[in-house]
C-alpha cells in the first residue's frame, strides 16, 4: 500500500477531520487562541505532556490531569473525575480535551468529552501502536463495568488525531507486539495485499523495532480504517465497520477474565486464533489460511507461546461472550474470515461449535 501524504481526511457525513502523520507540528494549523484545554494523560504518558503544551501558545489556561496506566482506570468514576477536573479549570462549552496516551486514555477522554455540558472537542495524540493504528480514529469512546469492555460508551468523533511515531520509541515491546494485532486483523478482514505485505516485510529481522516499518504500516491501517468508518460510522450498516470486531468477541472475554493481565492486542491475538479456527471448521476458511494467521501473529510475537492464557477455560469465555453488544436476541454474532482479505458476519453460532474452537485453541 501506498500512503505517501503527511495525513489524510476522515470524511463523515456531517463534518471531516484531519489525522496527520507528521507528529505535533500541525498542531499549528489548529489555533487555540483563548481556550480552555485539560490534556488528559496516563502516569506514564505524563512525561510527554510539556512537549504537547508547547504547541499550545495562546491558550487561555492549560492544565493536565494525570490517572494511573492502566485499563483498571477505564471507569465512569474516571471520567467522572476528567469532568471534575474541567470544572475546577474553568473549561465551557468552548473548551478542548486532549487525550494523551494509548487506547485507555483515549476512550476515557473522548468518552468525558462526549457528556460533559452535553459534548465538547477533543483531539487525539495516541502515544500506542495500538491507539496509532485503530483507536484514535473512528469515534468509539467508552467505559468498562466490572462485567464487560466499553459497556457504556459513545460515537464522539475527535476533531484532529496527531500521530507523532516517535513516542514509540519508548514504547514497551510488549506493548509493540500488541498493537500489531489490529494491524493485521485489517490485513485478514479488508485487505489481501496489505496482509502479504506484513507477511514479507516481517521475513526481516528485527522489523518491528524498523521504524519506517512502523510508520507504513501506521498510515495504511490509517488509511484502511479510515475508509470504513466513513462508510458505516454508527456500524449500522450490517457487516461493515462490525467487520473491524474480528476477535474482539473473544478477545474482551479473555482480557475481562485476565483481570486484564492480557493485553488487549495480546486477547485479540487469540480472538483471531480461535475466530480463524471456527471458521475453519464451519467450512468458510482453509486451514492453509489459518495457519498463515497463525504464522503472521508469530511472527509479531503474538503466537500462543508469547502470552500466557492458561487461566481460561472454553466455558467461561462463552458465558462473557455472552455479554457482547453485537449479540441479538441472545444469539452469538462473531466476524469470521471467508478469505485472507474478506470475512462476513456468522449469525446465531452454536454454542457447541464455539466451545469446540475454544478447545482446540486452549488445549
Ligand atoms: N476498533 C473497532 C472500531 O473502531 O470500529
Amino acid at each position: 500500500m501506498n500512503v505517501d501524504e503527511d495525513m489524510i481526511w476522515m470524511r463523515l457525513e456531517r463534518r471531516s477531520y484531519p489525522i496527520y502523520f507528521g507528529g505535533l507540528r500541525p498542531i499549528c494549523n489548529h489555533p487555540v487562541d483563548g481556550r480552555t484545554i485539560l490534556v488528559v494523560a496516563d502516569s506514564e504518558t505524563a512525561q510527554y505532556s510539556d512537549r504537547v503544551t508547547a504547541e499550545l501558545a495562546g491558550a487561555k489556561a492549560v492544565s493536565t490531569w494525570v490517572f494511573p496506566a492502566g485499563e483498571v482506570s477505564k471507569t465512569l468514576a474516571t471520567a467522572v473525575e476528567i469532568c471534575q477536573a474541567a470544572l475546577r479549570l474553568g473549561c465551557g462549552r468552548d473548551a478542548l480535551f486532549i487525550a494523551l496516551g494509548g487506547g485507555v486514555t483515549g476512550d476515557l477522554t473522548g468518552f468525558a468529552a462526549s457528556i460533559y455540558m452535553r459534548g465538547i472537542e477533543f483531539w487525539q495524540i495516541p502515544t500506542s501502536l495500538l491507539a496509532m493504528v485503530d483507536s484514535s480514529i473512528g469515534g468509539k469512546t467508552g467505559v468498562d463495568l466490572p462485567n464487560g469492555k466499553n459497556l457504556l460508551g459513545t460515537f464522539h468523533q475527535p476533531a484532529a488525531v496527531f500521530i507523532e511515531t516517535d513516542f514509540l520509541r519508548t514504547l514497551p515491546a510488549e506493548h509493540l507486539a500488541a498493537g500489531m494485532a489490529e494491524v493485521v486483523k485489517y490485513g485478514v478482514t479488508l485487505d489481501r495485499a496489505f496482509f502479504m505485505y506484513l507477511e514479507r516485510e516481517l521475513e526481516l529481522p528485527a522489523a518491528l523495532e524498523d521504524q519506517d516499518f512502523l510508520r507504513s504500516v501506521i498510515r495504511g491501517s490509517c488509511y484502511l480504517k479510515a475508509n470504513i468508518v466513513r462508510r458505516d460510522e454508527y456500524e449500522t450498516r450490517g457487516a461493515v465497520r462490525e467487520l473491524l470486531n474480528f476477535g474482539h468477541t473473544f478477545g474482551h472475554a479473555a482480557e475481562v477474565l485476565s483481570d486484564y493481565r492480557l493485553l488487549h492486542g495480546q486477547a485479540v491475538a487469540w480472538g483471531m486464533t480461535v475466530a480463524g479456527r471456527l471458521a475453519v471448521r464451519f467450512g468458510r476458511w482453509s486451514k492453509a489460511d489459518a495457519a498463515r494467521l497463525e504464522a503472521l501473529l508469530a511472527k509479531c510475537r503474538l503466537g500462543r507461546e508469547h502470552y500466557d492464557c492458561s487461566g481460561l477455560s472454553a466455558e467461561a469465555v462463552l458465558a462473557a461472550m455472552r455479554l457482547d453488544k453485537k449479540n441479538r436476541d441472545g444469539r452469538l454474532r462473531l466476524v469470521l474470515p471467508t478469505g485472507i482479505g474478506r470475512a462476513s458476519i456468522a449469525k446465531n453460532v452454536a454454542a457447541d461449535d464455539v466451545l469446540a474452537a475454544l478447545r482446540e485453541v486452549l488445549q
